[in-house]
């Protein structure tokens, strides 16, 4: 397994500790370390994860005394993010240098996030996270839309049933050496401290031509919020600016609220002002600023369905069975967008095929392929239908939701693909009982969000879900919502798209199926020890290396 440097590569985080005499956790920040968040800010945010090893609620922690033990082992093996950050530069300038030969520079990385019931267990007080973290994902199946096939007690181990784990730790690597080896020192340090592993979750990068593409065949990871000071030094392709606050909680959002603190009551003249209101909700701990909520979704895709519908469609709508995929998505799979973008005279005619499939198009470029808008040009959704994937998830100036209301709801993906390779030739999907392993494949959906109920849960229900958003019959998210109350999806211009019909055509294998976690996570951080380097740190499973060898 080799994990692709640019979409997935290495992961890094930081972590909630336990020193036993400073019991989970950590330390506050000061005022003028918050102005330079990209100091110990948890790796994820740079890079997603290959493998994940979920602890088991009953079992993870044994006991509080041993789960913070065993967090204080692992924490300094946790990088931060300008750890990751650092090393991605050096990794991109010697590719610069030496071209793409690999092992120049390498690294794995490891990151734990922990739910409530993991906090519990270590005897933190979680009472004053939000309900949604609380509860967990499968207490708010019915609000997100995990119904039927994609209900909780269908969800794979060892989340079945909604069945609550304390952890999830994520390890990723340059290499399948790298992270076996990883894998067998984390597991080490959990035997060590009676840490239970419920199961792992592996994810890689596709194998080339398909290196950067989700499983239907679309590029992915092209758009991104860019967080100034903390994703990328520059911001080639365009992408918003986006408060950290958004992501991260402890810093200013986009409204300038403290995040994932409660926010002030309304001021008399400003929407929902109540002259009496209600006590405030409590305020998160001073340890949980700097961590962030993560989601986990294992969302299962059914390759010969997806391939059979937009052949299935084209007809219909007139359009080659490429062009409807892409009316799905938002974009062509070599990952172009259907829109218009910046520098561009004129529209292009969806008819004519997918323009990034010569690699040598300029709108493949960096300054083209993320540089596009909906409203002023696309506001009936002739060139990307409004129920688009990427419409819905991202409305951007679209109005309504218009901009700033967009940008309270984004969502830092760090999601990897899992699962082996469609092959044309392998038998129907099943259409009831499990999958078989041969043809279990999707994506490990990951995002990083301040707010749970303002960021996924906000995105998946209000948006995806919502076949009147953001106009009444333009139809639900076709890519990721398609378990409930089926309805058209709209093609202006062309028709539109049976869902309903895509549902019964593929009754009890619908093309995705969630299976999932909200593992929704705090991850205080801790103050990086002085003198730490990323030299230090980054071969920080060499030892494990060498009993490999042996
Ligand atoms: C198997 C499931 C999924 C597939 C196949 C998929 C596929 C894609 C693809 C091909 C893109 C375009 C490339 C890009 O801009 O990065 C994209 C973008 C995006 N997806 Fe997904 N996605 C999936 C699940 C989800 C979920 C569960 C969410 C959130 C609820 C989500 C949110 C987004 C967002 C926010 C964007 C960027 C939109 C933009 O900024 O223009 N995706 N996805």
């Amino acid at each position: 397994m080799h994990v692709d440097r640019e979409l997935a590569c290495t992961i890094a985080g930081q972590l909630v500790t336990a020193a036993s005499q400073r019991p989970h956790v950590l330390e506050r920040r000061s005022g003028s370390e918050l102005l330079e968040p990209q100091r110990d800010l948890p790796g994820p945010f740079l890079a997603p994860s290959p493998r994940q090893l979920p602890l088991p609620g009953q079992a993870g922690f044994a006991d509080a005394a041993t789960g913070k033990a065993f967090l204080a082992a692992i924490e300094p093996y946790i990088a931060s993010a300008s750890e990751v950050r650092l090393f991605n530069q050096l990794y991109k300038e010697i590719q610069a240098r030496k071209g793409q030969v690999r092992g120049a520079v390498e690294s794995t990385w490891i990151n734990i996030a922990l739910t409530a019931a993991g906090l519990e267990a270590i005897g933190a007080d979680a009472s004053a996270f939000p309900d949604a973290f609380r509860q967990g994902m499968a207490a708010w199946a019915g609000l997100i839309g995990d119904a039927g096939p994609s209900a909780p007690q269908t969800w794979t181990a060892p989340f079945t049933g909604g069945a609550r784990v304390h952890a999830v730790m994520i390890l990723a690597s340059d290499t399948e050496q790298d992270l076996e080896a990883g894998t067998v020192w984390v597991r080490a340090v959990m035997a060590e401290h009676n840490v239970a592993e419920a199961g792992v979750q592996d994810g890689h990068v596709r194998p080339e031509p398909n290196r950067g593409r989700e499983h239907f065949g679309f590029k992915d990871g092209i758009s991104q919020p860019f967080i100034p000071g903390v994703t990328a030094g520059q911001n080639k392709k365009g992408n918003d600016v986006i408060a950290i606050g958004e992501f991260v909680i402890g810093y200013a959002d986009e409204d300038d609220h403290v995040s994932g603190q409660p926010a002030p009551p309304a001021q008399p003249g400003q929407p929902g002002y109540n002259p009496t209101p209600p006590p405030p909700a409590p305020a998160l701990p001073a340890w949980a600023t700097n961590g962030s909520y993560l989601v986990y979704r294992r969302l299962r895709q059914d390759v010969a369905a997806f391939q059979q519908f937009v052949h299935d469609q084209a007809q219909p709508l007139g359009l080659p069975a490429d062009a409807v995929g892409a009316k799905l998505v938002g974009r062509w799979a070599s990952g172009v967008p259907l829109e218009t973008v910046q520098g561009e005279k004129g529209e292009r005619d969806a008819a004519a095929g997918d323009p990034g499939a010569d690699p040598q198009s300029p709108l493949l470029r960096d300054d083209r392929i993320n540089r596009f808008d909906y409203q002023k040009n696309d506001a009936d959704g002739h060139l990307v239908p409004r129920a688009a994937h990427i419409r819905k998830t991202n409305p951007r100036d679209e109005d309504p939701p218009g901009r700033p209301e967009a940008n309270r709801h984004r969502l830092l993906r760090r999601g990897i693909p899992y699962g082996p390779e469609f092959q044309p030739t392998e038998p129907a999907y099943p259409g009831a009982g499990p999958v078989p392993d041969n043809q279990d494949r999707g994506l490990v959906f990951i995002c990083y969000q301040a707010s749970l109920e303002d960021g996924f849960e906000f995105v998946q229900q209000r948006w995806a879900n919502t076949p009147e958003f953001p106009q009444p019959g333009d139809g639900r998210d076709p890519i990721i919502s398609q378990d409930v109350n089926l309805r058209d999806m709209t093609i202006p211009q062309r028709g539109s798209i049976p869902m309903a019909q895509w549902g019964h055509h593929h009754r009890r294998r619908l093309l995705l199926r969630a299976l999932a976690e909200r593992t929704a996570h705090t991850q205080p951080t801790v103050k990086r020890r002085a003198g730490s380097t990323v030299a230090r740190r980054l071969p920080i499973l060499e030892p494990n290396k060498n009993r490999r060898r042996k």
